[in-house]
């Protein structure tokens, strides 16, 4: 029998919450299709951070780096400020095993009510390519007062970079600074992937949702390197560009028209939340943090402390993710008998909390693993 050692990082909030759903949804369809999981279990969040003072060792790196793959709750607590958590341990995660494609797919769910009405016969199935590694993402920035002088130092899969930052204001002023950066490579290769997908899916165009109208640098140089290389290497697929205000604009319009997103990673953050209210909630929105090396899976959505024990948490989009994550290991029936197993409870006449039902996060979870065919 077939076993596969997948790295588990519950996190914080309802992360723990609906992983152990997950867990308990994937064991289930593991036993109807004959391999077995053993689970690496990493305590790293909010609570590991406060005793030790360390929100990753390094060491775990390399342990991780063993597993097949990757499930990942949630990361953020209120105890902590936002930031350190956030990219000490998932954006770490993100750049260390060069995840460039983070892959967030939307879609129409049976019975589950959406903000906005479809046309009658039309479903929405759009999915986001965002890139995972640069952007206002580089981690790179710094403050003072007057005067900013900053050595700044990186690495992701493709590049090592340092160098130092001296800026000067007259008069003297108290201020902060992100770099937003993007390299030819790192457009190129999440182009292909949504060139690749869209192929796949077959699409007749790629959706390249920028900004350059305001932010000419950097999305300008994004806008150039995505076109080339979708008119170089995608010449049967048109690259249809829209500012990401506009882009915000119409989906809840014409939520059905958007088939494959591309977008650099600040947008794609933001385009999936969107996506996902339109599909119904985050709480079915998975995704997948994919790159050559290890990769992550995890829901879209956050630690939701405010629901954090109460039993409310969906799991659906973190089963979903388990989904993801199952065909990624090569067990395709086994991520499509989730999937239908999703399908098949949300046709029933029972709902999570979220989507305005009475099943809590365990009767969510014990429904669909019996579901399981
Ligand atoms: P959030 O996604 O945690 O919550 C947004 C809203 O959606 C809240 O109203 C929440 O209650 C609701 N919600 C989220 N998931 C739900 C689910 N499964 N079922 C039902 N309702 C759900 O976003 P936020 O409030 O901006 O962030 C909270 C914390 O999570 C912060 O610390 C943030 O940094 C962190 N965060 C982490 C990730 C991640 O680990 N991938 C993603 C987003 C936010
Ligand atoms: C997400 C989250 C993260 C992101 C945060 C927590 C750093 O919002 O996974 O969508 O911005 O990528
Ligand atoms: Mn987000």
């Amino acid at each position: 029998m077939s076993k596969h050692l997948i790295a588990l990082v519950p996190g914080d909030g309802i992360g723990p919450e609906v992983v152990g759903e997950t867990q308990k949804v994937c064991e289930a369809a593991a036993g109807k299709f004959g391999f077995e999981l053993e689970w690496k279990h990493f305590p790293f969040g909010a609570s590991y951070y406060l005793e030790n003072n360390v929100v990753l060792p390094e060491s775990a790196l390399d342990d991780m780096a063993e597993c097949r793959a990757m499930l990942l709750g949630a990361v953020g607590d209120p105890r902590v400020k936002p930031g350190p958590l956030e990219q000490g341990l998932l954006l770490k995660l993100r750049f260390h095993f060069d995840q460039y494609l983070n892959l967030r797919p939307a879609l129409s769910f049976p019975n589950v009510p959406t903000p906005v009405a479809l046309t009658e016969g039309r479903r929405l199935d759009s999915v986001v390519v965002r890139e995972n590694t640069e952007d206002l993402y580089m981690g790179l920035g710094g403050r003072g007062r007057g005067v900013i002088e900053e050595a700044l130092e990186t690495k992701r899969g493709l590049y090592e970079l340092s160098g130092n930052i001296d800026l000067r204001f007259a008069p003297a002023q108290d201020a902060a600074f992100s770099l937003g950066l993007m390299t030819r490579p790192g457009v190129a290769r999440i182009t292909r992937k949504a060139g690749d997908l869209a192929r796949e899916r077959g699409e007749k165009k790629v959706f390249i949702v920028s900004k350059a109208n305001a932010v000419p640098h950097l999305y300008g140089f994004w806008d150039e390197v995505t076109r080339a290389t979708m008119e170089s290497e995608y010449p049967d697929l048109e690259a249809a560009f829209v500012n990401v205000d506009a882009m915000c604009y119409l989906l809840p319009r014409q939520p059905h028209d958007y088939g494959v997103l591309l977008c650099p990673n600040l947008f794609g953050d933001i385009v999936s939340d969107l996506l996902s209210a339109l599909a119904g909630g985050l709480g079915l929105a998975a995704s997948g943090n994919i790159g050559d090396g290890l990769s992550m899976f995890e829901p879209v959505h956050g630690s939701a402390p405010t629901i954090a024990g109460t039993g409310k948490a969906n799991p659906l989009a973190a089963i979903l993710s388990g989904a993801m994550l199952l065909k990624h290991i090569g067990e395709a029936e086994a991520a499509a008998a989730v999937e239908k197993a999703v399908f098949d409870y949300l046709s029933g006449p029972d709902k999570p909390f979220e989507l305005g039902g009475a099943d809590n996060l365990t009767v969510v979870g014990d429904k669909v693993a019996g579901l399981i065919k």
